[in-house]
C-alpha cells in the first residue's frame, strides 16, 4: 500500500504540474496547486522512509495492476474534471484505510504517526478537490458529465483494487507461484470484510457525486454492480 501511495501521489503531482504549466501564472489556483505538489512530495518521502524502516521492500506496478495504472494516468492528466474526481477518490479511499489502521492499532508507532500526519494534511486536499470537482461538473457539457458519471465507479474501484498486489502473498511466504497468489488475492477481495471496507471507503466519494447531482440512473447501475448502493 505504501508503494501504491507513492505512485498515486506521483500521478497526482504529474497532472498538477501539467495544469500549472498550462495555467496563467497569475491565476489564484497556481500557488495552492504548487503547495499541494509540495505536500504530496513530502508525503511520498515519508512513505518511502517508512518502507525502509519497516523493511517491507517496494512493489512495482507490474501485470494487470500496472496496466490499470498506465491506462488511468493519461486520462487523469487530460481532464481537470476527471483529475479532481480521481484526486478526491484517491484521498478518501486512502484516508479510510489509514483510519482503519489507526482504529485497529498496530505494533508499529512509526506507521501510526505517518497515518495521523497524512490524515490531517489530506483533509485540506480533499476539500480542494471536492470544490473543484463540484464547480467543474456544474459547468461541464452533457457529454462530459455523462463520461464522468460512467468513469466514476470504475476509477474508485480501480484505486481500491490496485492497492494490494497479489505479489504481497508471495513475499509474505504464503504463496509460491503467481497463480496461487492470484487465488489468494481473489479470495481476500471477495471476503465480506474486504467488501465491507470497499463500500465504506467509497462512502465519501458517492456523497460527493450526489452533491454534484452525478448519481443518475446509469451511474447507479454501475455502482450497484460494484456492490455500492447510491441510496
Ligand atoms: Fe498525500
Ligand atoms: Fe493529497
Amino acid at each position: 500500500m505504501l508503494s501504491a501511495f507513492i505512485r498515486f501521489e506521483g500521478v497526482l503531482n504529474q497532472a498538477m504540474a501539467r495544469f500549472v504549466r498550462r495555467a496563467d501564472p497569475m491565476s489564484p489556483d497556481v500557488p495552492y496547486t504548487l503547495h499541494v505538489i509540495e505536500e504530496e512530495a513530502k508525503h511520498s518521502r515519508m512513505f518511502a522512509r517508512l518502507v525502509a524502516a519497516l523493511g517491507t521492500g517496494g512493489y512495482s506496478p507490474t501485470g494487470l495492476h500496472g496496466a490499470v495504472e498506465r491506462l488511468a494516468e493519461p486520462l487523469i492528466a487530460q481532464s481537470r474534471l476527471i483529475f479532481h474526481y480521481s484526486m478526491y477518490a484517491v484521498e478518501s479511499v486512502t484516508d479510510t484505510l489509514l483510519a482503519e489502521i489507526l482504529r485497529a492499532g498496530t505494533k508499529y508507532p512509526a506507521l501510526e504517526d505517518v497515518c495521523r500526519i497524512h490524515r490531517v494534511e489530506e483533509a485540506r486536499h480533499m476539500s480542494f478537490a471536492a470544490e473543484n470537482f463540484l464547480d467543474e461538473y456544474r459547468r461541464a457539457s452533457r457529454i462530459r458529465k455523462f463520461f464522468a458519471r460512467v468513469l466514476a465507479p470504475v476509477i474508485a474501484t480501480a484505486i481500491y483494487e490496485v492497492l494490494t498486489p497479489p505479489s504481497v502473498y508471495v513475499r509474505a511466504g504464503v504463496a509460491s507461484k503467481t497463480k496461487q497468489a492470484w487465488s489468494l488475492w481473489l479470495a481476500s477481495h471477495r471476503s465480506p470484510q474486504r467488501m465491507d471496507l470497499r463500500v465504506r471507503s467509497m462512502a465519501r466519494v458517492t456523497m460527493l457525486l450526489k452533491k454534484a447531482g452525478a448519481d443518475r440512473a446509469g451511474s447507479r447501475f454501475a455502482w450497484r454492480l460494484l456492490g455500492v448502493e447510491l441510496s
